[in-house]
């Protein structure tokens, strides 16, 4: 039914839609300088002319000319109409439309959520008057000064101050003539519990609006001054506010976000604040809540299409460390690289920029660790690599393992876990196999028992044939069917060329001709091939189902090449330690390996 929008709810829309986030979603886009470049979906063509710019959120064709907004493109791409294609963006971003086909109920949350968005702006309003236009905001003034806060920070996140007493924010309610009802439902004022009436939540704190992506005012918090107690105020969760969902700052941080590909994640109101005052303008702060999927999600779709990463920031907290462990699949999954900044002991973000500086936060996110790596690393230094302390670090580190869906980030991780504390492979994956099996026994109702079945299988395979090719360069293979456009990256980072297994090299070299350079399908690869064993593994791996994320596919690929070249230096130590032992049998038989391995990379 088409019905008329209102400019504001198209522009609400509009920017909480982003034109990369959609359009990814349909046509496979490669970063390109600032923008992304992709095969354009409204032309047959070779050579990508297709554009797409974050910054300016329209797309482009050099090749045909088509071009527009994200509507434009939905409408053409999908062929829907101009009010389906709004419809879409606002489902798939969470705006709420008011429509014609809306049941009452529907309607009546809708126009609650617009209620309680409006109040919550007049409030941040008041506060706001409250600090910088009122006497009593003088404290407040005093102490965000103490705490070295520029005057346009306080502008551009709208910090106020609830002064002293109990009833400041409602007399402006009344005053204005708001519902105190609507009041207590934004969590703003709190019943009485002796007599009638309502007290004001916020009282002699600073106040720190919450904002949402599309910057809607849906909720606050509130520190106070001294050494009172809590600390930090906040608001309760609302029909506006769902902690699971927000992350304080991402209003400031999304387009910071979307150009460098990659997001800081604090802990902290002051933190987030002291990031943005530094340039560190792509941060976000979980408020002192843990991580969420959700949250992930949100940062992995303002961060674009591209290689992107989050970086963990913590000050040397355990329990925020111990609260990371359980987020790494849900990155994976989000298709982001989660990296870890551990802060000196004693130190915030805060604390840390206004003493040392950016540059010396950037230092630190430079050598960054992963988070996986991290988590290995912290478990070791706290077991040690005795045979106790493996066992220990294992244990520590199988449950993060098992919680991993993607069945192939997961062998990498465990390959990559096994290596690093030099133990067997089929000990840690034995170990994840356990927990995983009392996982699915725990909940009947697994949500993907058939991803999962599938997963099993193939580690059977692995265990019982560790040698038959090596593992890595048949994933790399079925990665490059499964995902053509991985085919690029193969031949840029020069994979085959270190394949030790001729049989895989050559299927791969047939993969990049068919498949990459021809442009052509699995199945024109398929008749191709001339060598049974190789039609039989295209065949099988085209009947898989494919599920893997971006990151994954380049995760193994790193892993693949990293994987080599210790192989490599290992090799070369050995070498080493056999001619200075003039150990001549071993020796030549280590050169003759030597040789196959640089055979393989001709
Ligand atoms: P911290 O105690 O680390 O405080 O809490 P902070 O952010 O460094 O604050 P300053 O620098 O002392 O002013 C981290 C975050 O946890 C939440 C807040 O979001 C805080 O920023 N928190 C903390 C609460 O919600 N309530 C509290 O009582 C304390
Ligand atoms: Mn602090």
């Amino acid at each position: 039914m088409a019905l008329y929008i209102p400019d504001e709810k198209l522009a609400e829309i509009r920017n909480a839609g982003d034109i990369v986030d959609v359009i990814s979603a349909r046509v496979f886009l490669k970063k390109a300088g600032k923008d992304f470049a992709g095969l354009c979906p409204f032309h047959a063509e070779k050579t990508p002319s297709f554009t797409v710019s974050p910054e300016k959120q329209i797309f482009h064709c050099f090749g045909c000319g088509a071009g527009g907004d994200v509507f434009t493109f939905l409408m053409k791409y999908e062929g829907i109409s101009f009010p389906e294609a709004v419809e879409a963006v606002a489902r798939q971003y969470g705006v709420v439309m008011p429509s014609a086909d809306m049941s009452d109920r529907q309607r009546q949350q809708a126009s609650e959520r617009e209620q309680l968005l409006g109040l919550n702006r007049k409030v941040m309003e008041f506060y706001r008057d409250m600090l910088l236009g009122d006497a009593r905001g003088k404290p407040a003034r005093t102490y965000l000064k103490k705490r070295a806060m520029a005057p346009k920070m306080i502008e551009d996140f709208g910090i106020g101050y609830a002064p002293p007493g109990w009833e400041n924010l409602i007399g402006f309610l009344r005053k204005t003539r708001q519902s105190m009802v609507l009041a207590e439902k934004a969590g703003l004022i709190v019943p009485r519990k002796q007599k009638n009436g309502f007290y004001d939540r916020f009282r002699n704190r600073v106040i720190f609006p919450i904002l949402d992506v599309t910057g809607q005012v849906v909720a606050f918090g509130g520190r106070v001054m001294d050494d009172g107690l809590p600390k930090y105020l906040n608001s309760p969760e609302t029909p506006v506010y769902q902690k699971r969902m927000i992350l304080y700052g991402m209003h400031a941080a999304k387009s910071a976000c979307r150009s460098k590909g990659c997001v800081y994640i604090v802990e902290g109101y002051f933190d987030l604040l002291a990031m943005h005052q530094h340039g560190l303008n792509n941060s976000v702060a979980t408020l002192g809540t843990s991580l969420t999927r959700d949250h992930i999600r949100r940062l992995s779709r303002a961060a674009g299409s591209g290689d992107k990463k989050a970086y963990l920031v913590f000050d040397s907290d355990e329990a925020g460390i111990n609260a990371a462990k359980r987020t790494i699949g849900a990155f994976l999954e989000e298709s982001m690289e989660a990296c870890v900044i551990l802060l000196p002991s004693g130190h915030d973000p805060d604390s840390f920029l206004f003493e040392h500086g950016p540059e010396a936060f950037d230092k630190i996110a430079a050598k960054a660790p992963n988070l996986f790596g991290f988590l290995i690393n912290n478990a070791v230094s706290g077991h040690g690599l005795g045979i106790d302390g493996k066992v220990k670090v294992i244990a520590e580190i199988a449950p993060v393992l098992g919680e991993i869906r993607d069945s192939v980030a997961r062998s990498v991780y465990i390959q990559h876990l096994a290596e690093t504390i030099g133990v067997d492979e089929s000990a840690v994956l034995q170990k994840v196999r356990q927990l995983r099996t009392n996982l699915s026994a725990r909940s009947p109702a697994a949500p993907q028992p058939g991803l999962k079945q599938g997963a099993d299988a193939s580690e059977d395979k692995i265990q019982n044939n560790p040698r038959q090719a090596d593992r890595m360069e048949m994933q790399v293979v079925a990665m490059m069917i499964q995902y053509p456009e991985m085919i690029a990256e193969v031949e840029e980072k020069q994979v085959l060329e270190q394949f030790e297994d001729a049989r895989m090299k050559e299927l791969g070299g047939e993969i990049c001709r068919i498949m990459g350079r021809k442009a052509g399908t699995a199945s024109d690869l398929l008749h191709n091939l001339g060598d049974e064993n190789q039609r039989q593994l295209v065949a099988s791996v085209m009947m898989e189902e494919a599920c893997w994320a971006k990151q994954s596919c380049l995760l193994l690929l790193s892993q693949f090449i990293q994987c080599r070249q210790r192989r490599k230096n290992d090799l070369l130590q050995q070498i080493r330690a056999a001619e200075q032992n003039n150990d001549h049998e071993l020796l030549v038989k280590l050169l003759s390996q030597k040789q196959k391995q640089a055979a393989g990379r001709r």
